[in-house]
């Protein structure tokens, strides 16, 4: 297994490699959260050929993030990838139908989407009551305070002293409350303009490919998913309902997972070694659970001969009943994909030799508050918590969620390649599941100079070979233990 990073933009990176070279493409791309394009005007360029510049900048100001990745770069994905390749590429909620029609632009075929549902989203609102006063010059009464982690976010590491703290948000995370000063503001008191982000779409595509998915498969390699090793481990709490039906079926002589009548293709839902893999993930968090039912749902096979549920008025009888698959959708959260978003340590994994760095919003200010030994700083913004990290990426991806998805669409063995390589959380998850990886960044703050996101990168790629030695390593000293254990009980049994 092998890594390779290379500093560019992708597209240029791209047009030197190999066609038909790459198994897959597991990639976090531009979201292009900033000002609304004019859609004729983009779609003018996409259809002509060209590229389109969108002049602005995008999450935390970042000038690459400003507008998602056009067809001119998946084009490039198309020639590199095998045929039947897949790719999953991540992207936002606002622009998601522009980033899946430059991919169908490319040529691919659009095969799903997959969810990623997480409960540490920020609302990026504009309080209106407050723009109305600050628009009328009016001074609002501070009158009292509140707790601005309760907005939407968890608190968190409130106790971490690499910690300085902004404008309006002091160590105990606590804000001013303010009254509204005018009549039109007192209106508007409570009404903003967005909702908090609690999902991130995740489009899955493919290449397309002449003739059958098996005779492509055995070609090349590419064209399924890895169903098995995806599977959602059975959780024996919150699946009991399930695994009594399943253990019923089994003393009824039947498969032993509810199957038993719904033909020879009907794939096997749930199985002991896990449930079959759903297009949604979560981060586990309190209030993504209390979405989830806790009670079983359907647990037997649909027939077709059912009755309808509703015995009186229109819906009688087996109107809209048609056979399918057991639908094994008993129990709650536990039965989909379950990550939680990259901790700080697991960020900073394999990165020692790097030097530390303030992150977030106002480190300017905040790095000048430091130097002058201040613990407070007064940074622009109302709530920029200011961190000391190594890894200063922006937007970085949990390593586990990149090892499902990557070992759901790459042979064993096979090559993945990211094309926004960031700080390298797919590196590192394509070396700790046996791929070989290609990691591509731009690495530029827009005047020429690297932030350092490949040294990142490489540091973790680097730090996830280590894991996988130490690993083995593990394993083979267990391994020499039993074979110790097991030579001294024959030793024993010879003796009596
Ligand atoms: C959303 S971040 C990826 C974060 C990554 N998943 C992680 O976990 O660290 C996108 C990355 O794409 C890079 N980028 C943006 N435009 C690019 C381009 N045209 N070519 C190569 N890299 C680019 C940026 O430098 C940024 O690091």
């Amino acid at each position: 297994m092998t890594f390779e990073l290379h500093k560019g933009t992708n597209i240029e990176v791209l047009r030197r490699m190999t066609p038909n070279s790459v198994d897959s493409v597991v990639t976090d791309g531009p979201y292009g959260l900033s000002r609304e394009p004019d859609m004729a005007e983009v779609l003018r360029h996409w259809l002509a050929g060209d590229d389109y510049d969108h002049k602005a900048s995008g999450f935390m100001g970042k000038g690459w993030d400003s507008f998602v990745p056009g067809p001119a770069v998946w084009r490039e994905v198309f020639r590199v990838l095998k045929p039947g390749g897949h790719v999953f590429a991540f992207s936002g909620t606002r622009t998601y139908d522009m980033a899946v029609l430059a991919m169908r632009l490319a040529g691919f075929e659009i095969r799903d989407q997959f969810a990623w549902v997480y409960g540490s989203g920020m609302p990026k609102s504009l309080d209106i009551g407050k723009a109305i006063d600050k628009a009328a010059g009016a001074e609002r009464e501070v009158v009292g305070q509140r707790d601005r982690y309760l907005d939407g976010r968890e608190r968190q590491n409130l106790g971490d002293k690499n910690q300085v703290y902004g404008k309006g948000l002091t160590a105990n995370g606590v804000a001013d409350v303010t009254a509204p000063a005018t009549a039109e503001a007192a209106t508007w008191d409570g009404w903003g303009t967005a909702v908090k982000p609690a999902w991130e779409p995740i489009v899955l595509a493919r290449k397309p490919f002449p003739g059958t998915v098996a005779a492509n498969v055995l070609k090349h390699g590419t064209g399924g998913l890895n169903i098995d090793a995806c599977r959602i481990p059975v959780d024996p709490i919150a699946d009991a309902a399930q695994l009594r039906t399943m253990n019923r079926s089994a003393r009824d002589g039947s498969d032993g997972w509810g199957m038993n009548s719904t033909g020879a293709d009907a794939p096997q839902v749930v199985r002991a070694e896990g449930r079959w893999p759903a297009n949604l993930l979560h981060d586990g968090s309190d209030g993504v659970l209390a979405h989830f039912p806790t009670e079983a749902g359907a647990v037997t096979p649909v027939r077709g001969t059912e009755p309808s549920a509703a015995s009186v008025g229109l819906i009688t009888g087996e109107y809209a009943r048609v056979p399918g698959a057991f639908h094994a959708d008993a129990g709650s959260a536990a039965r989909f994909f379950y990550c939680a978003k990259a901790s700080t340590a697991e960020r900073e994994a394999g990165l020692d030799g790097l030097s530390v760095q303030l992150v977030g919003r106002g480190c300017a200010a905040a790095a000048a508050a430091a130097a002058a030994g201040k613990t407070d700083s007064h940074g622009k913004g109302g709530f920029n918590r200011v961190q000391q990290r190594r890894n200063i990426h922006p937007t970085v991806k949990p390593i586990a969620v990149g090892r499902w998805l990557q070992r759901m669409i790459t042979p064993p063995g096979g090559t993945t390649l990211d094309i926004y390589v960031g700080s390298g959380s797919f590196g590192a998850s394509a070396i700790l599941e046996g791929f070989n990886f290609i990691g591509i960044d731009i690495d530029d703050d827009g005047e020429g100079n690297p932030l350092g996101y490949l040294d990142i990168a490489r540091a973790r790629c680097e730090w996830a070979e280590g894991e996988v030695i130490r690993e083995r390593q593990r394993r083979e000293q267990e391994l020499r233990e039993a074979a110790a254990r097991a030579a001294q009980a024959g030793l024993f049994e010879e003796a009596v």
